[in-house]
């Protein structure tokens, strides 16, 4: 494909699902009874659904005939062993323990390794990672670079550990840190990659103190590819090579096959460590199920090897990175601030400069996402003040940034779909000037209440 520009998606369409257009007062009944949370919306409400690229993804033809093979042996089916040998193909731990989804894998994990008193460091933890880590009483800290906090920095690696950082924590309290966690693709800031330099070193500094590396690895071929395309030394290697590079340097993983497992449920909790994954076992068989199928059925199971295999493909990654980074670039042209470099999933948009007037305490990003629905039906997710500002010792403040995610499912929208997003956006950005700050309606929801609470427009 060499002397074209233009990067296509490189599937056909199989099966058309179709979209609901909505007019601008059935948007606007829908938003006031979704009381401004677009959580709350009715799906068929949604023209061009940014909400989340997790488990929105298409499946390929391949897939779908995947689950035709599901065998749904309580135990030992035929599908686990397919899925164990995808997962050990690209991450060869001792053990996997399928899940539901990601958040059920850093339940279990730190119902085991957590609480009080407990610190766990994340270049960036994510919502729900917080929230199982304080769920044990143990701390959750956030040690991404300084660039990783300034949306206009320009950095290749803007999801890499301050690695000073790490070491004064590993220094003062190893003995409390069970795992030290890297969030690969790091999603809360930004879908920015780590690069294998710095996983190195922070491999170093565990090694040193004596404390285990685990990756959060929902976006781990999207992570690979800004390696192969980024990292000096890194551009002739392989995607599984690289994606075993980054197993090799970590004691175990968390994963959502709901991001780059290509599916649209499942996940896994991996690990060398024996006592530990008895550990994490018994609980399986609690919460999940039976340790060979975990909380999927043998069909899911099916689908994520499938998704496995199709997500390390270097033309889908190609156009996956390149048809993100095109939406971003017509809005960095349109003078829309947005976090840079683009992500691999999703673009975000910085509420906070866009909408100067609004103090983070009115919700700019918030603000923001329920204008792009009310201006062309586009549902977008705050990542700022409403998700991150409420902390467990019940005091409230501005989170790191305000942005505004516009998250890109995996091959389900098509080019002219983005065209239109930048056109809605652009309208948005036109008149920021005129929008609103919200407040939150009390009382709110006591945990992860970015997605129950509702919202009223200030005066
Ligand atoms: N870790 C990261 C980095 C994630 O992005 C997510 C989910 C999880 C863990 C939890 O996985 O949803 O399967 O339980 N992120 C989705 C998102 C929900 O919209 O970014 P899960």
């Amino acid at each position: 494909m060499e002397p074209f520009r233009t990067i296509i998606e490189p599937f056909r369409i199989h099966a058309v699902e179709p979209i609901r257009i909505t007019s601008r007062e059935e948007r606007a009944a829908a938003i006031e009874v979704a009381g401004r949370n677009l959580f709350a919306l009715h799906a068929d409400d949604v023209l061009i659904d940014l909400l989340t690229d997790s488990g929105t993804g298409a499946m390929s033809r391949d897939q779908w005939a995947a689950i035709q093979h599901g065998d749904e042996s309580y135990a030992g089916s035929p599908s686990w062993y397919t899925f164990l040998e995808a997962v050990q193909e690209l991450w060869p731990f001792r053990h996997v323990i399928p899940t539901h989804q990601g958040r059920a894998a850093e339940k279990i994990l730190f119902s085991v390794i957590g609480g009080a008193g407990k610190v766990i460091p994340n270049n960036t933890h994510f919502d729900t990672t917080r929230a199982n880590v304080e769920a044990t009483g143990a701390e959750a800290i956030d040690l991404v670079i300084p660039e990783g906090r300034d949306p206009s920095a320009i950095h290749p690696f803007k999801g890499n550990v301050d690695l000073e950082a790490l070491e004064a924590l590993l220094t003062a309290r190893a003995a409390d840190v069970p795992v030290v966690f890297v969030t690969i693709t790091n999603n809360s800031g930004g879908g920015q990659p780590v690069s294998l330099e710095n996983l190195r070193a922070v491999r170093a500094l565990c090694d040193r103190f004596g404390v285990p590396l685990f990756l959060d690895a929902c976006r781990f071929a999207e992570n690979a590819w800004f390696i192969k395309t980024r990292e000096p030394g890194q551009e002739d290697r392989s995607i599984p090579d690289i994606v075993r590079d980054m197993a090799a340097l970590a004691d175990g993983m968390t994963m959502s096959a709901k991001k780059d497992g290509l599916a649209n449920i499942g996940g896994w909790l991996a690990m060398n460590d024996d006592a530990l994954a008895d550990a994490c076992r018994n609980l399986l068989i609690l919460t999940e199920g039976f340790p060979t199928y975990g909380g999927l059925a043998g069909r899911d199971l099916e689908a994520i090897a499938q998704g496995l295999r199709e997500v390390v493909h270097e033309d889908y990654l190609r156009y996956r990175i390149r048809s993100t980074a095109y939406l971003g670039e017509a809005l960095h042209a349109a003078g829309v601030p947005l976090v840079r470099p683009f992500g691999g999933h999703a673009i975000y948009l910085d509420a906070r400069a866009l909408l100067p007037h609004l103090p983070p305490l009115q919700y700019p990003g918030q603000a923001l996402a329920v204008a792009l629905y009310m201006e062309g039906g586009v549902r977008g997710c705050e990542i700022g003040t409403v998700m991150f500002g409420r902390h467990p010792d019940g005091t409230e403040a501005p989170a790191a940034m305000d942005l505004v995610r516009l998250a890109i499912p995996r091959r389900t929208y098509t080019q002219s779909h983005i065209d239109y997003v930048i056109e809605v956006v652009r309208r948005v950005a036109d008149r920021a000037a005129e929008l609103r700050g919200l407040r939150l309606v009390q009382p709110e929801p006591r945990s992860l209440r970015h997605f129950t609470a509702r919202f009223e427009p200030l005066a």
